[in-house]
């Protein structure tokens, strides 16, 4: 649910993730706060074969390690900066289940029915084709395996109090995502989409995470941290592309800083859909 702009010869224009030093600070500082919430129900047999897929800056990959410390897990990024940097927090906690490959999506260079399960999480809503994502990630996964997506979903964004140009200056993301190519409302989305790759036993779980001022380490992690630190990371190529104004983009931020006081509140929603090949 972060970015910045990249290009990708499978992405029309799309948010890469994983370059810049402070995006990275800002990822792992989401997966830690966000780990609990969204992945302590996912956990492989040993021996199983997961691959995930558009591992990043390895920021759910310590995660998946440690979950399920007798999987074999093969992480691959279209980046191999982020994917240096995957390795370097993976070894970092001392997980030696896990082996990283540079690779497009579209394009990854493993066998058909490969691995008992697939691993993706804030990847799709960055691509332009994510049904067709999905249908190439098919092919890897053997009979009876399972594929775990996990996106956000802007439009489901409410706080106390209640800012116009909050809304706006986060539409204003949102729009800048769907120009690129992508999809920030995607999360909503997840049912119909695995859906329609032909994915069966598709559960999806909303999961929301609310925060108020008596949960300290989610109004830094998560309002300031996480979602204010995204939203603001658009301003100038918001304003360049003309769809805020200025002082509407910065009374949005503002307001948005406004709900971590100690009478505000924050909520979001992530989508998580676990479905199966069958
Ligand atoms: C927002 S990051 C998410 C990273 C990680 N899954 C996480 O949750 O922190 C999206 C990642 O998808 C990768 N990506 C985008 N398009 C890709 C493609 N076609 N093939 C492989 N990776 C891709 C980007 O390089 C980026 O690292």
């Amino acid at each position: 649910m972060s970015f910045e702009f990249g290009i990708s010869k499978t992405m029309n224009r799309t948010y890469v993730h994983g370059y810049d030093p402070r995006e990275n600070i800002r990822l792992q500082d989401q997966a830690s706060t966000l780990v609990e919430l969204l992945h302590s129900d996912t956990k492989y047999p040993p021996d199983s074969k997961v691959l995930e897929a558009g591992c990043g800056v390895g920021a759910q990959t310590v995660m998946l390690a440690q979950n399920s410390p007798g999987a074999y897990i093969t992480s691959v990024d279209i980046s191999e900066s982020s994917i240096a940097e995957a390795k370097r927090r993976v070894e970092e906690a001392g997980c030696t289940n896990v082996v990283f490959r540079q690779g497009d999506i579209f394009d990854l260079p493993f066998g058909d029915e490969q691995f008992d399960h697939i691993f993706v999480c804030f990847v799709i809503e960055h691509l332009s084709n994510p049904i067709e994502a999905l249908n190439c990630l098919k092919k890897f996964l053997k009979n009876g395996g399972t594929i775990t997506v996990i996106e956000g979903d802007h439009g489901s964004t409410s706080f106390y109090p209640d800012s116009e140009e909050a809304h706006k200056a986060i539409r204003s993301l949102v729009e800048l995502q769907k120009r690129a190519g992508g999809n920030a409302n995607i999360g909503r989305e997840l049912y119909p989409i695995l859906n329609t790759v032909g994915f069966g036993s598709i559960r999806v779980s909303p999961r929301m995470v609310y925060v108020d001022s008596s949960k300290p380490h989610l109004v830094e992690g998560f309002i300031k941290k996480t979602f204010t630190a995204m939203i603001e990371g658009v301003r100038e190529s918001a304003l360049d592309a003309g769809m805020i104004d200025q002082p509407t983009f910065d009374k949005g931020i503002k307001d948005l800083y406004r709900t971590t006081e100690k009478d505000g509140v924050f909520g979001y929603t992530f989508f998580k859909a676990v479905a199966e090949k069958n």
